[in-house]
């Protein structure tokens, strides 16, 4: 089994990711760390309390990381995830579950020096930077960085150039960029390039309802709130569901393909937090990123549905083959 944490700011995409996850039976999930971003930390701390739950996982631990950017002003995603950050499902607080002492970054460095571990981050990196102040031999002995973040030559979501993991805290994806570049280790940058094709239609939503009723009607109920916003906002019928696909990475990175390029972050000024992705080499740096531009997006849902569904790889091909063919057409 590969040891990982995620790394995560539930979040409605982050909880598919969490589900995904802990239904991979290749995956030891060692904990989840949690970081200010599509919601408040506390809150991002209780939804993920909620997804266990509702997993029946609450053996799997959390910790409360950092509460704001490194720099700027926090900036929440509440606009899309809903204002219980879960897609307004108003799921009832889990019980007697407190915000341990011990901090998302103590619980990164104390698991990460055991050796063997990966990250996967699914949020801003506002955690992950603040760990290559305090104790960057840990973050060195990282098996894979995986961070759903940054966009090529995707449009952003934030701003016409920025991706929301990274315009939020520029400056601490700029930092672990930099460290990776220092260290000769490669982020793996699962960018909007990839994860715009992931869309959650209503078609495979009644799908997964109709093929696990439980399992379905938990997924509609945490994603109706970000249907009407990918309508009202980006105009598409059906909902962009980003982080599963970097745990599918994790799992499988032969389900995407792209590029090795230095890549930084812009931290000021009009392009704020867009990954500037030097594909021509210009600047004669070496690589610090394995950013992707193309996916599978079959072998994404048949990875995905057979995993949180907990059906065949056989019945995913029989009832759900033409409606993800749709996108694809
Ligand atoms: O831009 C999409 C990313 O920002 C996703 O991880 C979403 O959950 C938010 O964190
Ligand atoms: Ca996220």
């Amino acid at each position: 089994m590969k040891k990982i944490i995620i790394d995560c700011d539930p979040g409605i995409d982050d909880s598919l990711a969490i589900m995904l996850a802990l239904q991979s039976p290749e995956l030891q999930v060692l904990g989840l760390t949690i970081v200010a971003g599509n919601a408040p930390v506390e809150m991002g701390f209780q939804n993920a309390k909620k997804v266990l739950k509702f997993l029946n996982r609450l053996d799997v631990p959390v910790y409360a990381g950092e509460a704001a950017p490194r720099k700027r002003e926090y900036v929440n995603a509440l606009d899309t995830h809903g204002a219980d950050g879960l897609g307004e499902s108003f799921l009832p607080e889990v019980e007697n579950q407190p915000i341990p002492e011990k901090t998302a970054v103590e619980f990164l460095s104390d698991e990460l020096r055991k050796g063997g571990v990966s990250i996967i981050a699914l949020g801003p990196m506002t955690n992950l930077a603040k760990l290559v102040d305090t104790d960057p031999e840990a973050l060195l002995m990282a098996e894979r960085i995986v961070s759903m973040g940054g966009n090529f030559r995707s449009h952003g979501n934030c701003s016409p150039v920025a991706e929301y993991n990274y315009w939020e805290d520029p400056d601490s994806a700029k930092v672990v960029y930099a460290f990776a570049y220092e260290h000769q280790r490669m982020i793996e940058m699962v960018g909007l390039d990839v994860t715009r094709e992931i869309v959650l239609t209503p078609e495979i939503l009644e799908k997964m309802i109709t093929a696990n009723p439980v399992v379905g009607d938990f997924v509609k109920k945490i994603t109706k709130f970000y249907f009407q916003f990918h309508w009202e906002w980006e105009h598409i019928r059906g909902c962009v569901i980003n982080d599963p696909l970097a745990v599918a990475c994790f799992l499988n990175p032969e389900l995407l393909s792209g590029l090795e390029a230095f890549t930084d972050v812009e931290t000021t000024g009009i392009s704020l937090g867009q990954t500037v992705v030097d594909s021509m080499g210009f600047y004669r740096k070496e690589s610090n990123a394995r950013v992707f531009t193309k996916v599978d997006t079959i072998g994404f849902w048949e990875l995905f549905l057979t995993r949180i569904l907990q059906i065949s790889k056989k019945q995913v091909q029989e009832e759900f083959r033409e409606v993800y063919l749709e996108k694809n057409q």
